[in-house]
């Protein structure tokens, strides 16, 4: 039996490094990097897999030089407004996971206006991990729960998170090389299949994530289990 993938998470990493290696600034690695979301998140949608998580925005990415967060904030904004149709039109809804609250009012309005305008979507839920730290969200999911709780449960906790809508995570992949989780789901990907690749995020292609897909399937998944 082929396992079902439910929830695909994916860390993008490597836009700066591609854009180096082509002589180029780094927020045209950013700028090529969209491009691919929209590829990746179409592919996702048409393989009728439920769920896509991105990592776009970490709460360290807030530490680089503020040129590149405020090209990355306008990056955002315009993705938001451009992919409205791609979104419709593979009726896939939007989500965030994330604490929204230091992004300017035009970054919210444009999160809030696509939510609305695919919240009636049902085929994929695409989320973007948007100013998301894994440590970030626990804490604030702790305090939410701490003073109407006495004993707290793991599922208190889990359904206290900004990802309380989604499963856990079945497969993460981590392009760029790293082989790290960057405070990305942590609570999520207990018993995640993690891919990481070379190939930075700007290069993916739909087959790389196509065969990640396959090996998944085929993957004797036990969850402590023999
Ligand atoms: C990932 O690419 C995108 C974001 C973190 C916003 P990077 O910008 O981290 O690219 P590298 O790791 O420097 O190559
Ligand atoms: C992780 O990439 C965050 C995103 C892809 C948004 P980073 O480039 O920020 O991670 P580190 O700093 O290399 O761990
Ligand atoms: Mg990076």
């Amino acid at each position: 039996m082929k396992n079902k993938l439910n929830h695909i998470a994916i860390i993008m990493d490597g836009n700066g490094r591609w854009a180096k290696n082509k002589n180029l600034i780094r927020s045209k690695g950013h700028l090529a990097g969209m491009e691919k979301v929209r590829e990746i998140t179409t592919l996702i949608a048409k393989k009728n897999i439920p769920y896509l998580t991105l990592y776009a925005f970490s709460t360290e990415n807030w530490k680089r030089p503020k040129q590149e967060v405020s090209f990355l904030m306008s990056l955002l904004r315009k993705y938001l407004k451009n992919e409205k149709k791609t979104y419709i039109d593979n009726n896939i809804k939007f989500n965030t996971i994330g604490d929204l609250s230091p992004f300017d009012k035009k970054t919210i309005n444009a999160i809030n206006e696509l939510k609305n305008t695919t919240k009636e979507n049902t085929g994929l839920t695409q989320s973007l991990a948007l100013n998301y730290g894994s440590r970030d969200e626990i804490t604030r999911a702790v305090n939410k729960i701490k003073d109407n709780i006495k004993e707290i449960k793991e599922e208190d906790i889990t359904n206290a998170l900004d990802s309380k809508t989604l499963p856990d995570v079945d497969v993460i992949i981590r392009s760029g090389g790293e082989k790290r989780l960057s405070n990305f789901l942590l609570w999520q990907s207990y018993y995640s299949e993690i891919f990481f690749i070379n190939t930075l995020w700007p290069d993916i292609s739909s087959l790389e994530i196509e065969n990640i897909i396959e090996d998944f399937e085929k993957i004797n998944r036990r969850f402590g289990e023999i």
